[in-house]
C-alpha cells in the first residue's frame, strides 16, 4: 500500500512520515490519483449487527496494582494516621479522592515480586510490634510492615474496589496462604478469632486470589511443569468460607512465553478461574530503557508499535487457552502492564519512579483498546502501578499530588466500564516503525451501555490533524466529549506545573444525518458519548 511505501521512503530518507505523507497526498490530489478530502476521511464503522450482548467489558480491565515498592504504598497511598498530610485513618485524602473519581474496580497487592517474600503475619497486630524486613527486590529498603492486611482491605472498602491478593508461593507455605484466606474470610475459628482480636469483627470478602507472581522468575524460578503441580496443591487448601467465593488465578507468562501458558493450562486448567499475563512496553530488560521524558519522534513511534504488539501476544496466549478451555470459562488477566522507562535522574534505581508524558497516555489508550477488543477472554488488567511507580496514576511529593496524563485516559474511558463492546472497522493509513512493526494512525474502541454509545479515538500522528467520520444509523443525539492532548508529546505534569496536560471538554464532534464528523488534533485522545 501507498502508506507502506511512504514509510519506507521516510525511513530511507530519514524524513518525517506525516509531512511527506501530506505532500504526497497533495500531489496525488492534483494529478487526480485520489479523490478529495471527505472521501478520504479516516472512518470508524460500528458493526452494530456483530455485537454480542453477552460479552461485557469487565470493569476490572481498569484495575490498579499497588506493590510495596519505592513510594507506591508509603507516601503514595499511606502516610499513617499521625501524618500532617491530610488523611483519613492514614490514607492520603487527595489520592483517595482521585482514585474514587476513577471508579477503580480492583486493586492488586502486595506485589509483584514483593509478594513472594511477604509473610502476612508480619503485617497484622499493633503497628509498633510488627517486625521489619528488607525489601530485597526493590532497593533493599527496610519495610516496617505498618501497611498490612487490615490497611489494605480497609483501603479497598474506602475506594469501593475489589481486593486482589497475590499470595506467596515462592518463599511461603501452603499452610501460610491457606490461613491468610481463612483470616480474611472466615466468620468463626482460630484465624477469625485472631482477626477479631486485631479489631475486625466481620470477615472481608475476597474474590481474586493470585497463587504466586511471576513464578517463572522472581516468584521462585519454577519450570512450568513444576509450577502447575505446585499451583494445584496450593489452591486445594484455599477454601471458600461461608458464602465467600474465590476466583483462583494461576501465575502466567510474560510476553512471548507461550510454552508457559501451554504447560500450565494443560496441567492445571480445571483448577483455575484465571491465568495471568505480564506485558510491559519496554525497550528491553538489560541496559537502558530510555528516558521517560527525553525521546525522539522515532522513539515515540517505536513505543506505539511495541505497545500495540500486546494484541498479537494476547491473541496467541488466548488461542492456547482455547485448546483447553473452548468455552472461555477461564479469564486471561493482564495483571501487570504499562510503560517501563529509566528512573528519574537522582532517584533510587530500585524504586522505579518515572515521569509520565503524553506518550504514556497514548500507551494507556491503545492498551485499553486492545483489552476491550478481547473482552471475551481478557477479564482483568492491572496497570503497573497506582502511585509513584512505573506508569502511575498519581505522583506525590510530601503533601503535593499530581495527576498524570495516564490518569486522565483512565478517567475519559470510564464510560466503557461494564459496557458491551461494539466491533469496529477502522479505515486509516498505517506507518512502518522501527523493528519492522506497523502502526495504524487512527486507533479506536467503542461500547454501548444504558442507551448510550461511547467511542474513544486516538490520532497517533505527531503533526497531522485527522478528519474522522463515524457513519451512524440515523442522527446521533446529545453528543458529549472530552479530549486529552498536549502541545508537545513529551509534555508532562509536575509539581510546579500540575495541569500542563489535562482533560478538556471536546465539542468538535458534529452530528450529520447519517454520520458524526470531527477533526482529531495531532497526538490526541478523544472520547465522545451519544445516543442514537
Ligand atoms: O511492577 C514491577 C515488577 O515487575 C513486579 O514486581 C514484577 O512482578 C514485575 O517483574
Amino acid at each position: 500500500p501507498i502508506s507502506d511505501n511512504i514509510s519506507y521512503l521516510c525511513e530511507k530518507h530519514n524524513t518525517n512520515h506525516n509531512l511527506m505523507k501530506s505532500s504526497i497526498h497533495a500531489i496525488m490530489l492534483t494529478i487526480g490519483l485520489i479523490a478529495p478530502t471527505a472521501a478520504n476521511a479516516d472512518t470508524v464503522t460500528m458493526r452494530m449487527s456483530d455485537i454480542n450482548p453477552k460479552t461485557v467489558i469487565m470493569p476490572e480491565i481498569y484495575g490498579q496494582f499497588a506493590e510495596h515498592l519505592g513510594s507506591c504504598i508509603y507516601g503514595g497511598l499511606w502516610v499513617g494516621p499521625d501524618s500532617p498530610i491530610p488523611n483519613t485513618s492514614g490514607y492520603r485524602n487527595d489520592v483517595l479522592q482521585a482514585l474514587r473519581d476513577l471508579k477503580v474496580p480492583v486493586m492488586r497487592w502486595p506485589g509483584g515480586c514483593f509478594a513472594d517474600e511477604y509473610h502476612w503475619r508480619d503485617g497484622i497486630g499493633p503497628a509498633k510490634d510488627r517486625p521489619t524486613q528488607v525489601n530485597n527486590n526493590w532497593g533493599g529498603t527496610v519495610e516496617d510492615n505498618s501497611f498490612g492486611t487490615h490497611e489494605f482491605f480497609n483501603l479497598c472498602e474506602l475506594i469501593g474496589c475489589e481486593p486482589y491478593l497475590s499470595g506467596n508461593v515462592g518463599s511461603g507455605s501452603v499452610e501460610e496462604l491457606a490461613q491468610w484466606v481463612e483470616y480474611i474470610t472466615a466468620a468463626e475459628g482460630p484465624m477469625a478469632r485472631l482477626r477479631k482480636e486485631n479489631g475486625r469483627e466481620k470477615p472481608w470478602k475476597l474474590k481474586y486470589l493470585g497463587v504466586g507472581n511471576e513464578s517463572w522468575g522472581c516468584g521462585g524460578n519454577f519450570t512450568p511443569d513444576y509450577y502447575a503441580n505446585v499451583y494445584r496443591r496450593y489452591q486445594t487448601y484455599c477454601r471458600n468460607f461461608s458464602d465467600n467465593r474465590l476466583y483462583k488465578i494461576a501465575s502466567g507468562a510474560s510476553d512471548y512465553d507461550y510454552d508457559w501458558t501451554d504447560v500450565v493450562m494443560k496441567n492445571a486448567h480445571s483448577h483455575m478461574d484465571g491465568i495471568s499475563l505480564h506485558y510491559y512496553t519496554v525497550a528491553g530488560w538489560n541496559g537502558s530503557k530510555g528516558s521517560a521524558t527525553d525521546f525522539t519522534p522515532e522513539d515515540y513511534y517505536w513505543t506505539m508499535g511495541k505497545c500495540l504488539e500486546i494484541e498479537p501476544v494476547i491473541e496467541k496466549h488466548a488461542a492456547i487457552m482455547d485448546k483447553y478451555d473452548a468455552k472461555k470459562r477461564i479469564g486471561l488477566l493482564v495483571d501487570e502492564w504499562g510503560t517501563w522507562w529509566d528512573v528519574e535522574p537522582g532517584t533510587n534505581p530500585g524504586h522505579l519512579y518515572q515521569q509520565n508524558t503524553m506518550r504514556d497516555a497514548m500507551v494507556a489508550a491503545l492498551s485499553l483498546n486492545v483489552f476491550q477488543r478481547h473482552a471475551d477472554r481478557v477479564k482483568m488488567a492491572n496497570i503497573a502501578q497506582v502511585a509513584n511507580v512505573l506508569q502511575s496514576m498519581v505522583l506525590t511529593r510530601g503533601d503535593k499530588m499530581v495527576l498524570t496524563p495516564t490518569y486522565y485516559v483512565f478517567k475519559m474511558y470510564t464510560p466503557h466500564q461494564g459496557a458491551t463492546p461494539i466491533p469496529l472497522d477502522v479505515a486509516t493509513s498505517s506507518m512502518r516503525v522501527r523493528d519492522n512493526r506497523h502502526i495504524d494512525m487512527l486507533q479506536a474502541t467503542a461500547s454501548q451501555k444504558d442507551g448510550r454509545i461511547a467511542v474513544s479515538l486516538t490520532n497517533l500522528s505527531l503533526d497531522t490533524p485527522m478528519e474522522v467520520k463515524i457513519p451512524t444509523d440515523g442522527k446521533a443525539r446529545d453528543i458529549q466529549g472530552s479530549i486529552l492532548s498536549a502541545a508537545s508529546i513529551d509534555d508532562y505534569n509536575d509539581f510546579g506545573q500540575p495541569e500542563k496536560v489535562t482533560l478538556r471538554p471536546f465539542d468538535g464532534a458534529k452530528s450529520g444525518k447519517n454520520a458524526i464528523k470531527m477533526t482529531l488534533p495531532a497526538k490526541s485522545i478523544v472520547t465522545i458519548t451519544f445516543a442514537l
